[in-house]
């Protein structure tokens, strides 16, 4: 599903100019700068069509995405960005927060963490969300290539840990790198799954 045509099809900044939901869709979350916008690029082999950048914050808009006519992909914009004027900053997480809880055909959020830094408080609270909201949701631990194997498993533990009693988690956690590739084709099998066929 994956090998199908990635375009661009809508960039939101109120939630009234969200596309109309046709497709089964898969969001993107996660902190500034966690590798969402690259994940998408990984996931597709798909280099170009969704912007990425070294400095976080670039993407300022939720931006969807369909692969060919089978699923619409959704890069949010990162949240908890320490640079960004704090009106703007509000704006995208009450965004984000909206989107995550109410919008209509969202399969799967894919919430991004990176490995080196785990959990922060603003993931908590985009959890505590969905849980609200019975959006399903699944982690994945970033950026592995830049942390020794052992501390991956040991970030993996700790977060399955502090999840466990959670309701709408779709385990199991995947630890995964968009620069090395590892971990990309068993995501791509398992969001695969939930596309329209
Ligand atoms: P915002 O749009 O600001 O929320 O950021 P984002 O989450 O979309 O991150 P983006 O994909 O733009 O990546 C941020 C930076 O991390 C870029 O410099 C990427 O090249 C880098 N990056 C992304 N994924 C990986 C990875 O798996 N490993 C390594 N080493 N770097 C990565
Ligand atoms: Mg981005």
């Amino acid at each position: 599903i994956f090998r199908n045509k990635l375009t661009f099809f809508a960039a939101a900044n109120v939630s009234s100019s969200f596309p109309p939901p046709d497709l089964p869709e898969i969001a993107f979350a996660g902190r500034s700068n966690v590798g969402k916008s690259s994940m998408l690029n990984a996931l597709t082999r798909q280099w170009g069509v969704v912007r990425t950048s070294d400095k976080p914050g670039l993407t300022q808009t939720i931006n969807f995405f369909k692969l060919g006519s089978k699923l619409s992909l959704v890069d949010l914009p990162g949240y908890g960005f320490a640079y960004a004027k704090e009106e703007v900053k509000d704006s995208w997480e009450e965004l984000v927060k909206e989107y995550v809880s109410t919008r209509i055909g969202l399969k799967r959020v894919c919430l991004l963490i990176d490995t080196k830094w785990g959990m922060k408080p603003r993931d908590h609270e985009l959890i505590d969300l969905m849980e609200r909201a019975q959006t399903k949701y699944q982690i994945l631990l970033t950026k592995t290539d830049l942390v020794f194997p052992i501390d991956v498993a040991r970030r993996a533990m700790q977060i399955e840990e502090s999840l466990k009693a959670n309701k709408s988690i779709v385990q199991p956690l995947m630890m995964v790198s968009s620069k090395s590739g590892a971990g990309i084709p068993s995501l791509r099998t398992v969001l695969g799954k939930i596309g329209r066929f």
